[in-house]
């Protein structure tokens, strides 16, 4: 449906046909704000993502159309950037490319989506990482998907300036049907960790609040990460990150931080020994302590972490009361987006109806719900 609206809407705009490619959102089961301590992470690609038509039109501008937006523009790579917010992303991508010696001939494009927007799916890096495969695909220039990542990430740091880690775009790009990827963030390696849940859904609570990145905190809580670490280094001159730093490090230094920057860093190291935790747990099949990973994780970005917020909470505390929701915790970025819940099959209706009835007589408007498939990465439909 998706492909035939885009594909319908490049026809009628350009008159002609060109390559068809995808790349999805993301979901992330635990390990969040870990990525830019070069911790570890356990993201899936899904069944949601961004399509777009493009063909190259033999000039150095770029003619791109957004369906969602009802919107349309036209670029040349020199930088400056567009009056569209989700232009900029494109222009990113092929600034990106062009600083790494890749320059991108002109084309004209037309691209749509149904990831929810500012939903903690990841559109934004679905969104660059569709147009750096499509690029690369197109004009063979031979990069792989992790520096086609890498590109993303910069995209998002330079041109939308939110100094993200790479999780999100490593997981549009290399996502894989019914497989979960455990992230080595320093190393850039990664463990494909299945995940058939036989008898188990994952659920996705959307509380409708929009959190933009950029204006929000997010830069600001990694900041202090590097405060905490760079008084950690005074005693440690081997750490590098928080990656390397254990609880006895950090309690060592308690009196020399902040509580707030103690905070933030007790967090971090203590969510990836969540989640080394959580998949061991899921590699013997035990998902009830897998669950329990994410309660915790839940409770460390609400309360030490300080990303959550009321209506977040509020999910995550209906899931605690509902039997069968083996885990749940607010995912992304935070401040608002969606929860992610995995719920005993026999309990799904029952959970999504007590969440729906809950947060509407609370918040007065209802959470929007969606069923999550792991699915296959960027890839060229057509
Ligand atoms: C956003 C960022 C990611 C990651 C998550 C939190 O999605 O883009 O790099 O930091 O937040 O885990």
């Amino acid at each position: 449906m998706l492909k035939e609206t885009v594909r319908k809407s490049f026809n009628e705009r350009f008159h002609t046909t060109g390559a068809v490619y995808a790349a999805p959102g993301r979901v992330n089961l635990i390990g969040e704000h870990t990525d830019y301590n070069l911790g570890f992470v356990l993201p899936g690609a899904i069944d949601k993502a961004i399509i777009l038509e493009v063909k190259p039109n033999g000039t150095e501008s770029f003619n791109v159309r957004s369906i969602d937006y009802n919107e349309e523009t036209s670029f040349v790579a020199n930088g400056q950037k567009t009056p569209y917010a989700w232009a900029n992303y494109i222009l990113g991508v092929i600034m990106e490319l062009k600083a790494l010696g890749f320059t991108t001939p002109g084309f004209d494009c037309v691209f749509g989506g149904n990831i929810p927007l500012g939903g903690g799916l990841s559109s934004s890096a679905a969104l660059e990482s569709a147009f750096a495969f499509a690029i690369n695909d197109m004009n063979g220039f031979g990069l792989s998907r992790m520096q086609l990542a890498k590109v993303g990430q910069l995209a998002e740091h330079n041109y939308a300036g939110v100094r993200c880690g790479i999780m999100d775009q490593f997981a549009s790009l290399h996502g894989q049907k019914d497989m979960l990827m455990k992230l080595d963030c320093r190393s850039l390696d990664y463990e494909l960790v299945p995940f058939k849940l036989d008898g188990y859904r994952v659920i996705l609570l959307d509380t409708n609040v929009k959190h933009s990145l950029a204006s929000s905190e997010y830069n600001v809580r990694r900041a202090q990460c590097e405060e905490g670490i760079a008084t950690i280094i005074k005693r440690h001159p081997k750490v590098e990150s928080l990656r390397d730093v254990t609880l006895e490090m950090l309690a060592e230094v308690k009196a020399e931080l902040s509580p707030v920057v103690y905070n933030r860093c007790e967090y971090v190291v203590k969510e990836n020994i969540r989640l080394n935790a959580a998949c061991e747990a899921l590699k013997k099949g035990d998902i009830l302590s897998f669950g329990k990973e994410m309660y915790g994780s839940h409770e460390g970005l609400s309360k030490y972490y300080e990303v959550s917020c009321k209506e977040l909470d509020f999910l995550v505390d209906v899931a605690k009361s509902v039997s069968g929701v083996i885990g749940a915790r607010m995912m992304g970025g935070g401040f608002g987006g969606c929860t992610i819940n995995v719920v005993a099959e026999a309990n799904h209706d029952e959970f999504v109806a007590a969440a729906v009835a809950q947060f509407e007589k609370q918040f007065g408007k209802k959470p929007t719900v969606y069923d999550v498939v792991i699915s296959d990465g960027a890839r060229k439909i057509s």
